[in-house]
């Protein structure tokens, strides 16, 4: 059967990647109700079809920050990737770097910025965590800098770790534990191991060998709970932006009054995130907040959004509503857990096709056209 929407490889993916790292992905934080929020939310809102316009010579082409962009969609940094497939961020990256969309490296990822680097031939982006071990944060900024990455993309909403039960229930860690459930957990997944064993990649590759005084890396949890800094401030946000000194991305912003404090840093972007759910539950979805933060600093800031797209449609929807790029998390990780690079490209050509077809289906040629008004304002909830 071939995989023709995103549910498709994830329905692959679970088949195929152990139970702990499939539900690290497919998990928000306590009841899950903003990660649901942030799917359904898209679902509210309706397109105008239009009819009789040429529909020839189409265009996704956009740009991100000023770089680039086959259409206006980047790999969101994610945790553990290397977990959903042996090498999973370096095959994620190559697949990015393939389809003209940039990768974005969490520091939670299983492989290293140098890892990365080494099998890519253009610039990732680098996703950043503050530790209270300013020397770290600063190895780290070296390193991406060192990469060539040509974006840090400074993460404004972890400073403490929101509670995910799926991840508890399952004693999740990197590399995993070897217990009775966690091997069988393994063992009913053999492809996944074969591959696991033949690479050395399997805790956190940025982070091992290069940070002082970690007690326990394998915990998620512990780790942040020890190590992340609680006190991060807009001050410690000047300091980056002047250490890194590069293209800087804001991510993590889900409230206007905080979009207006992201935009006087004089950032090269905000995303509108509620870290796809993981983080507070109950706020309120991601695109429903889009508007709110466009009205407030559309014109001083470019603005982003992540969180729930599954579609093409979405893509599209956001873009409408005034987001000139949008990220990817569980579509690409999905697509990888099914199959390694291919299904991370196949994920992606998933999206550009609906993206492709809705958008002339709207009555557009051009992605840089598109605006408000292919929504319809009548039919279901436009987000105010
Ligand atoms: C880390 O970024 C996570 O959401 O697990």
């Amino acid at each position: 059967m071939p995989s023709l929407e995103i549910s498709d490889l994830k329905a692959l993916a679970k088949r195929r990647v152990p139970k702990m790292f499939f539900d690290y992905a497919d998990s928000g934080a306590w009841t899950e109700g903003t990660y649901r929020a942030n799917e359904a939310d898209y679902h509210k809102i309706k397109l105008r079809q239009r009819v009789l316009v040429d529909m020839t010579n189409r265009s996704l082409a956009s740009t991100m920050i000023g770089q680039k962009v086959s259409m206006p969609v980047a790999l969101s940094p994610t945790g553990l990737t290397g977990m959903q497939h042996a090498d999973g961020e370096m095959l994620a990256a190559q697949a990015a770097e393939e389809f003209g969309v940039p990768f974005t490296l969490s520091t939670m990822s299983i492989c290293s910025i140098e890892d990365v680097a080494s099998v890519t031939t253009k610039p990732f982006w680098f996703q950043l965590y503050v530790m209270k071990d300013r020397d770290f944060v600063r190895n780290l900024i070296e390193r991406a800098k060192a990469a060539k990455c040509s974006a840090l993309v400074l993460t404004l909403d972890l400073q403490i770790l929101g509670q995910r039960h799926k991840d508890l229930r399952n004693g999740l860690s990197a590399p995993p534990k070897f217990t009775p459930k966690h091997i069988w957990q393994m063992a009913t997944r053999p492809g996944w191991c074969l591959k696991m064993m033949k690479t050395q990649r399997r805790g956190f590759g940025n982070i091992v060998g290069h940070a002082k005084n970690v007690s326990d890396l394998s915990s998620l949890s512990a780790w942040t709970a020890e190590q992340f800094d609680p006190k991060l401030s807009w001050d410690d946000v000047a300091w980056i932006k002047q250490l890194w000194g590069g293209p800087l991305i804001l991510k993590g912003i889900l409230d206007p009054e905080d979009a207006r404090m992201a935009a006087k840093t004089g950032a090269d972007a905000i995303i509108v995130s509620n870290h796809g759910g993981r983080q507070l539950d109950g706020a309120a979805s991601s695109i429903s907040m889009l508007p709110r933060i466009v009205d407030a600093v559309g014109g001083d800031i470019e603005i982003h959004i992540d969180g729930g797209i599954r579609s093409g449609q979405d893509i599209l929807k956001a873009v409408a509503l005034g987001a000139r790029g949008t990220y990817i998390g569980r579509p690409f990780l999905y697509g990888l857990g099914a199959s390694g690079k291919t299904g991370v490209r196949l994920a992606l050509d998933i999206l550009r096709k609906e993206l492709d077809i809705t958008m002339a289906l709207c009555g557009k040629r051009d992605i840089l056209d598109v605006d408000r008004d292919i929504l319809d304002s009548d039919a279901g909830q436009l987000p105010r």
